[in-house]
């Protein structure tokens, strides 16, 4: 459906046209003086320069064409050039109409979809999740389900970090504790063990200990770097451990995920990259693009325009190991030959930036991609706690995922329970889906590049700008909606007639510019665009609820529109919580 600006617009060019003047003036906008009017005009101003004309003349004569037109109630030129306009209602009731008939609520499908791998979540197996990893599966998991929205075929991958020194850490750590298991022994040649020799609370226990060991003992580091080689080159006993060490760890982090409805398409990691390592390296070395340079292999990346210097990319060290480079070029190779997509999104921690620039410099030179295949690096900001300093447990320490959710939880039970809407189990359920949408909310409504305060008593308010306060409004509705149910209505039929008062055309308003913000939204992968609309609508819904006894009034017809208003905000609204990645309950 064309937008409603649009619609304005095609009216005022034909106006500028008919007065003799380009149409490329004609552009409409929301008016910053919403005392005065809702939308403006403020083409004559510049048209006064290409025309040596006063702009009240050119706005004069622009409003003189449009004043028959069926769209606007009001058309005005005042001093020095504006053209203030205001929608005309029936007009506006007749596009909420369509845009409710609209499959898609008026958002338009992509005209040319394209095919998108979201690279996020990111964790590191045998590592447990923490808050770092939190920002990435939610920012992800929305830009994913925005591009799905708008037509594209969106692939999510949760890229897991399991090639690295973490399991050569591991490994060791084993080692020392049990030297006699058969995955050490070098000249066993049999099946190795369907049961792993280690639980996931184990391992969340070996990992920190073997870590800390490797900073105290050089020796011990040395036995980490050397065995996650031989893990990378191929040893079984090594490759089997590491079989086991991915199958408890990702169970775990599946089941974290499933919490926080955060799902991906691909379980791939790293180490799904390494067997097209070695073909790449003999690639880059071949065309003349990887050079050796004192014992390890790199590629230049620098270029003229660079403020600062940006070191050449590393593809392989002295050693011969492979390093995040490395598997982030060769997944790029495998995601090429698998997918072949038109682009390719990261989300991760902005503190990474050089590493992707390093990385998709080094892919474009190489011509790892097709030239017009883009790579976008969606770097977030961290998570502070009112310190300002990352977010920790009350105790100081890394706060875990699974913590922080069940910590949000209780706070929402307790209010939950407090406001005695609903009880006992499905108290717990609701808790969690108001959990879910205070965390995720939270976080979204913060532009990503940002760091941002997790104010655990701020996002779980029902009030302000909050992930409960706008399923508070939905539930509200669903809730008149209910009740007009209970009269033995349906609210899905019947038509929205022309606002009544101020606060309904305003609702309408909002509802109206539903398919403007999405689009900019998924281009500018900008979660928080969607956040900032939700709210303006939930306040504009609340205003028009305050002031209007919508099921007491005595005028069926009257009511019967309000009720299509209300399935219409209704809707809106859900789907655009499902596109951040959140649900709401029926009750709260
Ligand atoms: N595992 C990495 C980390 O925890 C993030 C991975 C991001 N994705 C990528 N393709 N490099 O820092």
């Amino acid at each position: 459906m064309k937008k409603i600006i649009e619609c304005m617009e095609a009216v005022i060019k034909d106006a500028f046209t008919a007065s003799g003047y380009d149409e490329k003036f004609a552009r409409v906008n929301v008016s910053n003086r919403p005392d005065l009017c809702e939308y403006q005009c403020n083409g004559a101003m510049a048209a006064a320069k290409t025309y040596k004309k006063a702009p009240i003349m050119i706005a004069n004569d622009v409003v003189g064409k449009i004043k028959e037109s069926k769209i606007f109630s009001q058309a005005e030129a005042v001093n020095p050039g504006f053209i203030n306009l205001k929608l005309n209602p029936e007009f506006l009731a007749s596009y909420l109409n369509d845009m409710q008939a609209d499959e898609n609520l008026s958002a338009e499908k992509a005209e040319s979809p394209k095919t998108i791998i979201i690279d996020y979540g990111g964790p590191n197996v045998a590592k447990p999740l923490h808050v770092g990893h939190l920002r990435s599966a939610i920012i992800g998991e929305s830009l994913k389900r925005m591009g799905r929205f708008l037509g594209h075929r969106v692939i999510g991958d949760v890229h897991l970090g399991d090639w690295g020194l973490q399991m050569g850490l591991i490994i060791t750590e084993l080692k020392k504790r049990s030297p006699e298991l058969v995955y050490f022994d070098q000249t066993y040649e049999g099946e190795y063990p369907a049961e792993a020799p280690f639980t996931v609370s184990e391992l969340e226990e070996i990992y920190p200990t073997a870590s800390g060991r490797s900073k105290e003992d050089e020796a011990y580091k040395n036995e980490a770097l050397e065995a996650t080689l031989e893990l990378q080159q191929g040893r079984r006993g090594y490759r089997a451990l590491w079989k086991h060490i991915m199958e408890v760890s990702v169970a775990d982090l599946k089941k974290n995920y499933e919490k926080l409805h955060v799902d991906f398409d691909l379980w791939k990691g790293e180490a799904d990259a390494d067997p097209y390592i070695p073909d790449m390296v003999a690639y880059l070395k071949d065309k003349g693009y990887a050079y050796p340079d004192q014992g390890a292999l790199v590629v230049d990346v620098k270029e003229e325009s660079d403020a600062k210097e940006i070191p050449p990319c590393m593809i392989l060290k002295s050693d011969g190991a492979s390093l995040y480079n490395t598997t982030d070029l060769a997944t790029i190779v495998q995601r090429m030959e698998d997918y072949h997509p038109d682009e390719m999104i990261y989300v991760v921690d902005k503190r990474q930036e050089l590493h992707f620039i390093q990385v998709f410099r080094c892919a474009k030179k190489a011509k790892l991609t097709e030239d017009d295949t883009q790579l976008a690096f969606v770097g977030f900001g961290t998570m502070n706690g009112k310190d300002g300093k990352p977010f920790k447990t009350r105790e100081g320490g890394v706060m875990r995922l699974e913590r922080l959710i069940s910590e949000i939880n209780e706070e929402m039970y307790k209010k939950i329970v407090e406001n005695r809407s609903v009880k006992g189990d499905d108290a717990k359920k609701t808790a969690e889906m108001v959990g879910i949408s205070a965390i995720k909310y939270g976080d979204l409504s913060n532009q990503a590049s940002k760091d941002y305060v997790f104010d655990v008593e701020r996002f779980t308010s029902f009030e302000g700008n909050t992930g409960p306060y706008i399923l508070y409004t939905i539930v509200r509705i669903k809730s008149i909606l209910e009740r007009y149910r209970e009269e033995g209505k349906n609210p899905e039929e019947g038509k929205m007639l022309p606002a009544a008062n101020a606060s309904e055309k305003a609702l309408m308003l909002e509802l109206s510019r539903f398919n403007s913000v999405i689009a900019p939204a998924f281009e500018e992968k900008a979660p928080h665009k969607i956040c900032s609309y939700i709210y303006d609508l939930a306040n504009a819904f609340n205003s028009f609820y305050h002031e209007t006894k919508i099921l007491s009034s005595e005028n069926e017809v009257q009511k019967t529109s309000w009720i299509r208003l209300l399935v219409l905000a209704r809707d809106v609204l859900e789907t655009c919580i499902d596109l951040l990645g959140f649900e709401a309950p029926e009750r709260m």
